[in-house]
């Protein structure tokens, strides 16, 4: 509807500093890369040369080595920690060290087949096309040097969901640093009850220390860290975007490029099932540490289907989907609430998130399972109305969750109601 719509679009425009549009004010006051990616595709709709820029800021950013990082510090700030001085990195315009699920390729995808002005569109994208390319490829170069077709994360924070319980036994194996609540600002700005646990929390920090001390030479960071999990949901990101940039390269008449996108994308859907679980009707995480699956039954392990799964598995994920929606108010719980980890309005332990239901809507209606798409739309839309456009919302009671005004919830309004 048309108030909903002029509220998305005014988040947009309050978060929009010129040339990238921060998460949130206050509680994430940077550019984070898949915020931006995703957010970009509610602007195309509001503002599309603004759009394009959105995309074209984290790019400028990106590392020589292909690496895109996961935060670029545009200006100090505060109120956030771990900022540029403890990541230490030395780019010029500081960054993190660590990356995000890589969702740009899908996302440019997207922004051009719908663009009004071609002509543009045309132009931009040619020129991110060899930018994304190299990231896939720095992707499959240093996040998996065995060639099994899929990649690992090596901290929490590249997953984008920082404490689900998928990566629970992986980081109880890394030590705590010592840091006090003190340090923390995260928990100034948002309920601490939504966010990661302190002792969580001095793990992530244990990393990055870790990592620094390596001299953030990311060819060295796989196998140097004791957290190498490969995630469902994160490599399904990045295989759908390499098929999306196969599917842009051809289109633009870059055959080299359309090829080995190709590849990277078949190769790893076919890895990717071998990450399936019969008994739990679901893809699992996998420790790369221990080599064993991680039986956990978190929303990452339903995502693959946003990456085109071959259609048994779709119809499998389908039906999990459904019978999740016989017990959840409000799809789709990031957390199986049958279990005892199940937290509702903890981060990733639970609550529902707006971009989350948007892939996985997007997969599954593109695999003809409308029934469930539709449900999973109406109720990102209800929880909108009756909660605002929080960054996350409890699965069971709506209630909002973590930051407000949150950027990318509002672009996916944007998105359900176009
Ligand atoms: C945070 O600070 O909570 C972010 O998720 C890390 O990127």
């Amino acid at each position: 509807s048309q108030p909903l719509y002029d509220r998305a679009v005014e988040i947009l425009a309050r978060n929009d500093l010129g040339y990238y549009t921060v998460p949130t004010h206050g509680l994430y006051p940077f550019q984070w890369n898949w915020d931006s990616a995703l957010s970009a595709l509610g602007q195309s709709y509001v503002n599309e040369a603004r759009a394009w820029t959105e995309i074209e800021t984290l790019f400028v950013h990106q590392w020589p080595d292909g690496m895109v990082p996961h935060i670029i510090f545009h200006k100090e700030d505060d109120g956030y920690f771990p900022g540029p001085a403890v990541w230490d990195t030395g780019r010029a315009v500081p960054t993190s060290g660590i990356t995000q699920p890589p969702v740009t390729g899908f996302a440019v995808r997207k922004l051009y087949e719908r663009a009004r002005d071609q002509p543009m569109a045309r132009a931009r994208a040619q020129t991110l096309l060899p930018k994304i390319h190299a990231w896939h490829d720095w992707f499959f170069a240093t996040r998996d040097p065995e060639r099994t077709g899929l990649v690992a994360i090596i901290h929490p924070w590249e997953s984008g969901r920082d404490n689900s319980a998928d990566w629970n036994a992986a980081l109880s194996r890394v030590p705590t640093e010592d840091l006090d609540t003190s340090h923390r600002r995260d928990i100034l700005h948002a309920n601490p009850s939504h966010r990661p646990t302190n002792e969580q929390y001095q793990r992530y920090f244990w990393l990055v220390k870790h990592f620094r001390s390596l001299g953030w030479d990311t060819a060295r960071l796989h196998d140097g860290s004791p957290f190498r999990v490969v995630d469902p949901g994160f490599n399904a990101i990045l295989l759908r975007s390499c098929s999306d940039l196969a599917w842009l390269a051809k289109e633009l008449g870059e055959t080299e490029i359309a090829a080995t996108a190709k590849t990277q994308a078949e190769k790893g859907l076919a890895a990717m099932d071998g990450l399936w679980s019969a008994l739990h009707q679901q893809y699992l995480c996998y420790d790369r540490v221990l080599d064993a699956p991680i039986p956990c039954l978190t929303v990452g392990g339903l995502l693959p289907i946003f990456a085109g799964i071959s259609p048994e598995r779709s119809t499998q994920i389908a039906a999990r989907l459904s019978a999740l929606a016989e017990r959840t108010t409000f799809m789709i719980p990031s957390h199986d609430p049958n279990t005892p980890e199940y937290d509702g309005e903890r981060y990733w332990l639970g609550p529902t998130w707006l971009i989350v239901n948007y892939m996985i809507a997007d997969g599954l209606t593109r695999d003809g399972h409308i029934d469930i798409a539709a449900r999973i739309v109406t109720d990102s839309m209800k929880l909108i109305v009756e909660s605002g456009f929080s960054e996350y919302y409890d699965p069971m009671t709506g209630a909002p969750c973590g930051g407000p005004h949150f950027t990318w919830t509002a672009a996916m309004v944007i998105e359900f109601l176009k």
